[in-house]
């Protein structure tokens, strides 16, 4: 749709960018966590925004199931939608960013091609994409939704990981995974990625 925008010209304000993030303390990014449906996105998300807070930072969670609630609720989940799904929650983002905010993001979001788009719209350094490596077993064990064990009757079509694919990353920032066999507390990883944007000032 983006060619149908034509004789449209970008509007500056006095206020900008700089000048938020110098009221608010802090300064914008996305952090985009994908995975699969019960690897732990939102809890990351949730866990990770509350440390945040904590910290005095201001940010805001862009959680798939939740803006398909209103925003994205005329999509479903063919490749098609699920990349215009990505694509604004994308555009969101960087919104949010140029509003100063740490925004967020926790969507399966399985292909890499869609993934890289919303990379591609910040400037380098800003978009921190976190992997959940949690093996496909430990997700459809947890099946906190019962999603999976739909999936597996043939009840919901084309369900990511079982028969719809989902695209490992391979440039991400970080990978969460299993240290021996045991999955990271959603704390631990919280307290790991503060760690990281806090190297990465
Ligand atoms: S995507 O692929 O990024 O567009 O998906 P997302 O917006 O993150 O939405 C994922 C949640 O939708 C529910 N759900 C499905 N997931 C995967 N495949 C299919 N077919 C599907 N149908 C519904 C499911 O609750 C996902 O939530 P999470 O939080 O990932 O478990």
């Amino acid at each position: 749709n983006a060619e149908k925008a034509t004789n449209i010209v970008w509007q500056e304000c006095l206020v900008r960018r700089e000048e938020r993030q110098k009221l608010l303390g802090q300064k914008g990014c996305v952090i985009w966590i994908t995975g699969l449906s019960g690897s732990g996105k939102s809890t990351l998300a949730c866990t990770l925004s509350h440390a945040l807070h904590s910290r005095g930072k201001l940010t805001y969670v862009l959680d798939g199931d939740n803006v398909r609630h209103g925003l994205n609720k005329n999509l479903g989940f063919s490749a098609e939608d699920r990349a215009e799904n990505i694509r604004r929650v994308g555009e969101v983002a960087k919104l949010f960013v140029d509003a100063g905010l740490i925004c967020i993001a926790s969507l399966i979001s399985p292909y890499r091609r869609d993934r890289d788009a919303c990379r591609a719209l910040l400037p380098a350094g800003e978009f921190v994409e976190i992997f959940m490596n949690i093996p496909l077993e430990i997700c459809e064990e947890r099946d906190a939704k019962g999603l999976y064990k739909l999936a597996r009757a043939g009840k919901i079509k084309g369900f990511t990981g079982i028969d719809d694919p989902y695209e490992i990353p391979v440039n991400c920032e970080m990978v969460m995974q299993l240290i021996n066999g045991i999955c990271p507390t959603p704390k631990e990883m919280g307290e790991h990625v503060i760690a990281y944007l806090e190297e990465k000032g």
